[in-house]
């Protein structure tokens, strides 16, 4: 039978085991315990902001973000059209309306010409996403930012790590958000975590994260709030691959190596990005075809999948589903490139060979 290679898995190893174990054994099994101040803690030193504070998982931390900035009905938030859809529908739970900018063809992340054309008076934050392990290019859209009066929220959900200019996603803008989904560069089955310097918002988040009860007066609730929290037993897991971070990545840079030079001489094709004033994480290695359309990338796919190799198609743009849908609308550069992109097998665990496999047969069918 042929070995199935799935697009991705997480990488559990006995540390991970004994500190989920020695969780539950403790009894601290909702969200109060030694897991949720450790992995926060340490979250916070590695990105480099003063604090980090965990959430469920990274729609909510997105939502809740918007929230405690008071982005509310009848404002804006420009986002990348080329992203998760959670990114669109955590500005929509507030009211607010998402408009979506294109994106910048060579690294996939927000353009910055489009974000100022999209601007208007309405117009109160940018969420910048640093899609599948690139981070966008920040400097000129905190520029927008000062320019414009705005907020900006990274959504880092796939770039843990990944750096700009030197500087770790998550602590350049107003807050980060990051997502510890089973797929992600680390997880915590699911979970969240917003980063950021500003104690304000990191009060608020915390605050509205727990029913918005008071600090002074036990089950006393002012306002309506949330809850976002994340549990004790998630941490756990979430420190013990904290702990394994640096090497995590470093292997994901290693396999994407492999691939770009098992590809190296095929046309017509492109592997993921990376800028001279980035380190990218490489969440998703993604292969661009010049020549695919929907139904031939669905073919390729499905082939590839009778080899035994998984494969996910690009995200398709937000503003072409249904809810977001308008006549007439269309970012082309977004509109050109998702039906042409594919993410190939990245976990942690594939081997030399496996890449290698993976590459011959990419070679035989295209
Ligand atoms: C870009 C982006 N934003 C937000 C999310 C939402 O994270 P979660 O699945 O933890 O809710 C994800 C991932 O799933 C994502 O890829």
């Amino acid at each position: 039978m042929t070995k199935f290679i799935p697009v991705s898995e997480p990488t559990i190893t006995e540390k991970e085991i004994e500190y989920v174990m020695q969780a539950v054994k403790s009894g601290w099994v909702s969200s109060l315990g030694e897991y949720i101040n450790k992995f926060e803690d340490g979250f916070a030193k590695f990105v480099g902001t003063k604090y980090a504070l965990t959430v469920a998982n990274g729609t909510v931390g997105l939502h809740l973000a918007l929230v405690s900035l008071g982005i509310k009905e009848g404002d804006e938030v420009i986002i990348p059209d080329l992203t998760f859809i959670a990114t669109a529908n955590a500005v929509k739970y507030t009211g607010a309306k998402p408009v979506f900018a294109d994106i910048d063809i060579e690294t996939w992340c927000i353009s910055v010409e489009d974000i100022e054309r999209k601007i208007t008076r309405r117009t109160k934050a940018i969420i910048p996403v640093h899609l599948y392990g690139h981070p966008a290019d920040m400097n000129p859209i905190m520029e927008i930012a000062k320019k414009y009066n705005l907020y900006i929220i990274e959504d880092c959900a796939e770039a843990h790590g990944a750096e700009y200019k030197g500087k770790k996603v998550g602590s350049i803008g107003h807050c980060g958000v990051f997502s510890f989904y089973g797929n992600k560069i680390i997880t915590t089955g699911e979970g969240g975590m917003i980063t950021t310097n500003d104690e304000k918002l990191y009060e608020k988040a915390k605050y509205l994260r727990d029913h918005a009860m008071s600090k002074e007066k036990r089950y006393w609730h002012t306002e309506i709030g949330y809850n976002y929290r994340m549990t004790n037993i998630q941490a756990a897991l979430g420190l013990a691959q904290l702990e394994r971070i640096n090497e995590i990545i470093q292997k994901k840079r290693q396999v994407f190596e492999w691939y770009k030079e098992g590809l190296k001489d095929l046309e017509g094709i492109k592997l993921n990005p990376e800028k001279e004033w980035a380190k990218n994480v490489y969440w998703m290695v993604c292969l661009v075809n010049e020549n695919f359309d929907e139904e031939k990338r669905k073919d390729f796919m499905k082939k590839l999948k009778e080899k035994g190799i998984d494969t996910r198609p690009f995200f398709y743009p937000c503003s072409m589903m249904p809810m977001y849908k308008k006549d007439g609308f269309i970012n082309p550069a977004s509109y050109k490139i998702y039906k042409k992109g594919i993410n190939l097998p990245s976990s942690y665990n594939l081997t030399f060979d496996d890449v290698s496999y993976i590459c011959r047969t990419i070679k035989e069918f295209i």
